[in-house]
């Protein structure tokens, strides 16, 4: 029987402010059947490019790259907010609304070589996805693709990540 992702994302009204739609992947993770069925469709996605290493953002790309890193058998490579990481690092600046934020990796969390795909939950303006990917890239990795469980396409995200294979296991406008 084939899941509905769809069916485990709650839209919350208003928050985190009002006019905004937020897209919830707590119910999927609160499933097993469906958290295993997005882990294994995005590790086929991932075995299908042959990867060496999953890399992902804190904190839900935590929980989406994490499983199907162990999935694969391969290592995971985290990207962290701010004075979380306690040895040499790398960092990426983004925009948010109305400030910037930064990711860091560890400088020995990515080998050169590796082939690497980045995951999130979700993804909406691109600018978290594409800090993590000039991380990797930064450190040697070859990004082969990017995965996430949901895509708001009106944020036109994709646009920013369009040198690379994408999965969105579901679509919200
Ligand atoms: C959310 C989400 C993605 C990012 C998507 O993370 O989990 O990582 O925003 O937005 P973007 O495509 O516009 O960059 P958030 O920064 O809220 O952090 P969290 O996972 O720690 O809650
Ligand atoms: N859901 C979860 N995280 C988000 C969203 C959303 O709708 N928009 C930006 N980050």
């Amino acid at each position: 029987m084939s899941i509905n992702f769809k069916d485990y994302i709650a839209s919350v009204q208003d928050f985190p402010e009002p006019g905004i739609i937020f897209r919830d992947i707590s119910p999927l993770m609160a499933d097993g059947k469906a958290y295993a069925a997005a882990t294994d469709a995005i590790a086929d996605f991932a075995r299908e490019r042959k990867v060496d290493m999953i890399a992902g953002p804190e904190a839900r790309g935590f929980i989406v790259g994490c499983p199907v890193a162990y999935k694969l058998g391969v290592g995971f490579a985290a990207a962290r907010k701010k004075g979380k990481l306690p040895r040499a690092t790398v960092s990426a600046s983004y925009q948010l609304e109305y400030d910037t934020a930064t990711l860091y990796l560890h400088k020995d969390a990515i080998q050169p070589g590796q082939r690497v795909l980045v995951c999130d939950d979700l993804l909406a303006t691109g600018g978290t996805i594409a800090a993590t990917i000039d991380l990797v890239e930064r450190l040697g990795g070859i990004v082969v693709g990017t995965a996430f469980i949901v895509e708001l396409t009106d944020l036109h995200g994709r646009d920013k990540i369009k040198n690379y294979d994408m999965l969105a296991l579901t679509q919200y406008e």
